[in-house]
């Protein structure tokens, strides 16, 4: 050994962290990988990845400097190591292989670092399985073998929910997802998650819009990571669709109409009651209890209810409210110069987030603006304005539905009113014809009847008296 190579030596083992411990939880199953500490490779070493367990020491692996490395051919390692210069990973971890990987790095066959890693054993599952229906009762256990860590559950939110190894609690939508055990060990920690599926609906719009320009489609579907094999599981007894005129008096509940209910017995089919003209789509197996139709219809407007019915009075429901869009114009006959209010509306209240886009025919006297608002007031209507009035509802930047009107604009003088005139006048000049007729005719009468009367008044007998 020269000079340099033995300060070198001294320098290394003066810095070396010898019992250093760490701690790492794993589940059978699972994968480890120990980080092995930093090393001078300019020194001449030997590492070594030996095993504790059951009161004695088996070497697992070495390696060297030159490159040189093997895996000693024990039971049950060998198949699940793997390792470099820098780490050791274990696959597929099984019940024997929990206990003490100790790292030990030599250099000139003197021990410079020796690291120690507890493996120790974590447990972490739930009953019943998923997925569950909300009202289970769910437990989750995350169970810790020797060690006593700081044990927290952590729910899909990511808030704390227990302090300690074991929950148990009623299940609801809200518990959906990722839950997660935290072990905290000598500010280390571990995380294991274990997904908890509640069966639910899919999230919706709580609105649905339409026009009879555009198609209606209102929407409930199963999750796709729920299957109906596992619904039919947790005991489904009926899957309907109801539909509540809107506005309606709440007292009647007879107001409600059931549109469909579902044949649970293979293959799955759907018995029309009062369809309403209103199609399932096809990818029902896929579980979309959606309803279409291509066009609205202004009576669409009311509630669509999806309801699913386990046993125990289980029921998960989706309600949709549909709004029809429509242009109402007032008055409804327009003649020109009149002024004329457009109204584009769903007839209900609209979230503060929709806003409306006006296309008015091109030769409209109402200048094409960027500001859009529900009603349009035009003051004077030329020609100009009559043709087609779209008007269109937007969400951010998602066309939710549009619809049309068309505006005819009679001249002032309507054709109506001028026959309306010229009847008139002809029955007048009719009448003024008449009347020099009758005119005529009497002083006619009255000078053949002179004569005569003209004899009586002055008689002058002509041969009465000749002799
Ligand atoms: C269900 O079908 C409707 C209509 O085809 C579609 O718009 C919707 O995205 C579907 N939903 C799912 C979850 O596939
Ligand atoms: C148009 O709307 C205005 C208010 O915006 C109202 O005063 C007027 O009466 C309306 N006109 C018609 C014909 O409805």
């Amino acid at each position: 050994m020269n000079l340099i190579q033995s300060i070198f030596v001294l320098i290394a083992v003066l810095m070396s962290k010898s019992g250093a411990e760490k701690v790492m939880y794993a589940q059978v199953g699972d994968t480890v990988t120990f980080t092995a500490p930093e090393k001078n490779s300019s020194l001449k070493y030997y590492i070594y990845w030996n095993f504790d367990g059951e009161g004695r020491s088996t070497q697992l692996a070495w390696l060297n400097h030159l490159g040189g490395k093997r895996i000693i051919p024990n039971e049950p390692w060998q198949i699940s190591l793997s390792f470099s210069t820098d780490s050791l990973t274990i696959t597929n971890i099984q019940e024997e292989n929990f206990g003490t990987f100790v790292f030990k790095l030599t250099v000139d066959d003197v021990v410079v670092t020796t690291t120690k890693y507890e493996l120790v054993k974590l447990n972490v599952s739930m009953t019943p399985d998923s997925p569950l229906l909300p009202g289970d009762i769910l437990s989750l256990a995350c169970i810790v073998s020797q060690k006593k860590p700081t044990i927290e559950w952590f729910n899909p939110k990511g808030e704390v929910k227990k302090k300690g190894g074991t929950i148990s609690m009623t299940a609801t939508n809200q518990d959906n997802g990722q839950w997660t055990c935290v072990v905290t060990d000598d500010k280390q920690t571990h995380n294991t998650s274990i997904n908890v599926k509640v069966v639910d609906l899919s999230p919706a719009p709580l609105h649905q819009y339409t026009s009879t320009y555009s198609p209606l489609t209102v929407l409930c579907s199963i999750p796709s990571d729920i299957s109906w094999k596992q619904i039919k599981e947790k005991d489904i007894q009926e899957v309907q669709w109801h539909f509540l005129p809107e506005p309606s008096s709440k007292l009647i509940s007879d107001d409600q109409q059931r549109l469909f209910s579902l044949s649970l017995e293979d293959p799955l089919t759907w018995k029309a009651d009062q369809n309403r003209d209103l199609s399932p789509v096809p990818d029902l197996a896929k579980g979309n209890l959606s309803l279409t139709r291509n066009r609205g219809k202004e009576d669409d407007r009311g509630s669509y209810m999806c309801t699913l019915k386990f046993k125990n009075d289980v029921t998960l429901r989706r309600t949709v409210h549909v709004e029809v869009l429509q242009i109402i114009s007032s008055p409804k006959e327009l003649i020109s110069g009149q002024r004329v209010n457009l109204s584009c509306t769903t007839s209900g209240p609209l979230p503060s987030d929709v806003h409306f886009k006006w296309f008015p025919p091109e030769k409209s006297s109402l200048q094409r603006s960027s500001h859009h608002p529900a009603h349009l007031t035009i003051p004077e209507v030329s020609a100009g304005d009559g043709g087609r009035w779209r008007c269109e509802l937007w969400q951010k930047d998602i066309l939710l539905t549009w619809a049309m009107t068309v505006l005819k604009i009679e001249p002032k003088l309507s054709v109506w009113m001028l026959v309306i005139i010229c009847s008139a006048a002809v029955i007048l000049i009719l009448l003024l014809i008449l009347t020099f007729i009758l005119c005529r005719r009497r002083q006619q009468r009255t000078r053949h009847l002179r004569p005569r009367l003209c004899r009586c008044k002055n008689p002058k007998p002509k041969g009465f008296y000749r002799t």
